[in-house]
């Protein structure tokens, strides 16, 4: 038996039970939530609903463990095997006279030495809060809002595109009606890019940067970011900067939990 599966299983058991007695819930009342998840299965949306819960948290427990950078939730829409591009994101024609942002900094290891070659997907919604690459999304061509980019040899990198925006996650089903009309609360994130950063021999780290003064930074419904991934409100020759540097530790060998 593996003990550990078998302490937090049970241990989650007890929590929702604890739950159930102090609110008094009746036989209805437990049917009604029964469906409710059964409903959220048949939707296809129990991984919806599991991460927006609880990704956050356990990110926060990993992050216990990084000495370098932190690190933040990954989201459902990163696409693998996407170009490299060259300090220029692919925007669509209708969309290149949005308000343009230039996303820059530096990655060192954690002795402050520059880590040239290093890779960086980056991704970011469009200005009607889709994402390329994805089905439901209308499946926009891949090449846009998103692209690998590579650390010069003192470890730089800048690439330009147009400003993400807030957006809301999936709230027509039963994840939205859990949210919005039993828990009260919206469905909205703010608008933010997101980063995995990938270099030989370093542990890597996917984080999302987020807009200073921009809605939802501090109430965001995925609880993601804190204050460490709000970039300050920066701009040059009008064009808003995302200054995000990183520290990469040491590639980490997995130690299996203990049996
Ligand atoms: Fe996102």
């Amino acid at each position: 038996m593996n003990q550990r599966a078998k302490t937090v299983a049970t241990e989650i058991v007890e929590a929702v039970r604890d739950v159930l007695r102090r609110n008094k819930v009746t036989f209805a009342e437990y049917r009604a939530g029964f469906m409710h998840l059964a409903k959220t299965q048949a939707a296809g949306e129990i991984p919806l609903m599991l991460d927006l819960f609880f990704n956050t948290t356990i990110v926060q427990i990993e992050n216990e463990s990084r000495k370098g950078s932190k690190a933040d939730i990954q989201g459902p829409y990163f696409v693998p095997n996407v170009p490299f591009v060259d300090h220029e994101i692919a925007i669509e024609e209708e969309h290149k006279a949005m308000p343009r942002m230039v996303m820059r900094g530096k990655v060192v290891d954690m002795s402050g030495t520059p880590v040239a070659g290093a890779v960086i997907d980056v991704w970011h919604s469009t200005p009607d809060g889709r994402y390329s690459g994805i089905e439901r999304h209308g499946n926009l061509d891949k090449k846009y809002y998103r692209g690998k980019i590579k650390t010069d040899s003192e470890g730089r990198y800048e690439v330009r595109s147009i400003i993400p925006v807030p957006y809301q996650v999936p709230n027509k089903g039963p994840t939205g009606q859990l949210l919005e009309e039993y828990m009260g609360v919206h469905s909205w994130r703010p608008a933010h890019i997101h980063y995995w950063v990938q270099a030989e021999g370093l542990r890597d780290v996917i984080r999302q940067a987020y807009f200073e003064g921009g809605d939802y930074v501090h109430d965001d419904c995925c609880e993601g970011g804190g204050d460490e991934f709000i970039v300050a409100e920066a701009y040059e020759d009008g064009v808003r900067v995302m200054e995000v540097d990183f520290q990469l530790e040491p590639a980490q060998t997995l130690v299996q939990a203990a049996e």
